[in-house]
């Protein structure tokens, strides 16, 4: 039903010469945004309070196994309660912005009835950011489907997509006099191929048509609210979040190891960006999918309402990866190390050790055969590579190919790093791997910026460590360090870093 659009795969070569930027004090433009970013269900809690209902993740948490030592987000960083502590918090940052999301079932408890309390939740956030000069960026689905929703198909049924607009609609009704950024939604990747295709996140259904369904009406349903969000407002700033991949092929000498890059590269990145800013589907996509029933879901009219235009491209990125058609020696299929194998490190298996839960690298779903490489570079407690340099490329070739010639903005809206924090007696975090982490990264910024890559803003993950997902509590990401038996809040090294840079407007030498 819907063509295709041609444009082929060409790997990047990694950049091996040090850029610029690499090192000395390296200042951003004039008006660069700095912030740090949060999502409901990792951080706010109060999970059976203010008229909330379940989302899919209330749900999928209960499921033995599902998360590392069952934790949930019940009471998460309590951030229903501190909400104000936290905005203070993000003030001693000098954070000019806050990206979070809002909770569709405490908003819409069963997905379609509007809840006073649950609004007013958000607008009281919402006042407590501009009291404090602090933009709010907010994003309206980070993962949290309402149950009630789920039960009715879910992402794979097309009714979501349009339930999704009346939410969009709603929030705005509540605080569209306020809110100016509005984001539709955060890494459908995520919530279609990991969710419904390898399980590892809730609703924990798997199967590769039904992840391909939903992606399809994630996208709808992006579309559909950006038009809502535009009717009611045209002059709002509106876009979503993707979070990509950098694929390098092994050997780039063999064609079967290119093909395996273009395929990682059409199921991360390119089935979400072409769509939105081509109005196709990449053809070659199509052509690996055709026996999964992709183009069944798309009607005459989707496209378009997916390309609406857009002014803003969020840019989640923590990693690339080398990928072959054979699995590395040594290693699992999917890459991660095989009892005798050296690839992997430990902290990353599900609870019943049947697999890695890798975010963004987990075994693509869709199509089948792509196997991750370890290139030895040093790895986070994730799991992931650390490689700045892939985030040059993927800017880059974002401003290129994709946002530039519909002249959309782009903003990192995630990056940052997990890594095991070490307490002083003090209480203090010294994470000098993690300000160097997003130190390097923030030059990598500013090289594609030098490249030509218009890029207005840089927001870390996370303001705190929260819940990170099937992980649960054991993986921490924040600026913040979270004491999760008392709830104290401590800065961590990086965070005092991250607060003169963003004072600054610079990184320092
Ligand atoms: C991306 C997701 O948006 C966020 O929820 C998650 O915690 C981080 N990646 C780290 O895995």
């Amino acid at each position: 039903a819907a063509p295709g659009t041609t444009v082929p795969f060409t790997p990047s070569s990694p950049l091996t010469e040090p850029t610029a930027n690499a090192r000395g004090r390296v200042a951003f433009p004039e008006g660069f945004l700095w912030g740090a970013a949060t999502a409901a269900y990792q951080i706010e809690g109060a999970g059976a309070e203010g008229g909330r209902g379940d989302s899919i993740w209330d749900v999928f948490c209960r499921v033995p196994g599902a998360v590392v030592h069952g934790d949930d987000g019940m009471v998460a960083c309590d951030h229903y309660h501190r909400y104000r502590e936290d905005v203070a918090l993000m003030s001693r940052l000098n954070l000019g912005a806050y990206r979070f999301s809002s909770s569709w079932a405490r908003v819409m408890p069963d997905g379609r009835t509007p809840n006073p309390e649950g609004l007013d939740f958000y607008s009281r956030l919402v006042d407590e950011l501009l009291g404090a000069g602090i933009t709010p960026w907010l994003t309206l689905y980070h993962w949290d489907l309402p149950q009630a929703l789920e039960e009715a198909g879910g992402w794979p049924a097309r009714d979501t997509a349009y339930r999704f607009a009346d939410y969009a609609a709603t929030m705005h009704e509540a605080l569209g006099d306020r809110v100016k950024i509005w984001a539709t939604l955060n890494e459908p990747y995520c919530s279609a191929f990991l969710g419904y295709t390898a399980g590892v996140h809730a609703p924990g259904r798997t199967s590769p048509e039904l992840g391909l369904a939903a992606a399809h009406h994630l996208m709808l349903g992006h579309g559909l609210a950006v038009e809502a969000l535009r009717d009611r407002e045209p002059e709002a700033t509106l876009g979503l979040t993707l979070n990509f991949t950098v694929s390098d092929p092994v050997d780039p000498t063999d064609p079967a190891d290119v093909d395996a890059a273009r395929r990682d590269d059409a199921v991360f990145n390119r089935i979400f960006l072409d769509p939105i800013f081509r109005g196709a589907y990449p053809q070659d996509l199509l052509e690996d999918v055709a026996h999964l029933g992709l183009a069944d879901h798309v009607r005459p009219g989707d496209l378009e309402i997916i390309s609406t235009p857009i002014d803003v491209l969020g840019v989640n990125y923590y990693n690339g990866g080398a990928v072959s058609a054979t699995p590395q020696a040594g290693t699992r299929p999917d890459g991660t190390a095989s009892p005798e194998g050296t690839a992997g490190p430990d902290g990353e298996r599900t609870p019943d050790a049947s697999g890695p839960v890798r975010e963004t690298r987990s075994p693509n779903p869709v199509p089948d055969g792509v196997h991750p490489h370890s290139r030895g570079l040093p790895l986070t407690d994730m799991g992931w590579e650390v490689q700045p340099e892939g985030l040059t490329r993927l800017l880059t070739r974002l401003q290129q190919d994709y946002a530039g010639p519909r002249g959309t903005a782009l903003v990192v809206t995630e990056n940052g790093a997990a890594y095991p924090d070490v307490v002083e007696a003090d209480g203090s975090v010294d994470d000098q791997d993690r300000l160097e982490f997003i130190d390097r990264h923030l030059r990598a910024v500013k090289d594609a910026i030098d490249a030509g890559a218009d890029v207005r803003g840089y927001f870390a993950w996370s303001l705190m460590d929260n819940f990170e997902w099937a992980l649960g509590y054991t993986k921490r990401f924040g600026l913040t360090r979270v004491d999760y038996e008392t709830q104290e809040r401590i800065v961590k090294a990086s965070g005092r870093w991250y607060a003169e840079v963003a004072r600054d407007n610079a990184v320092p030498a």
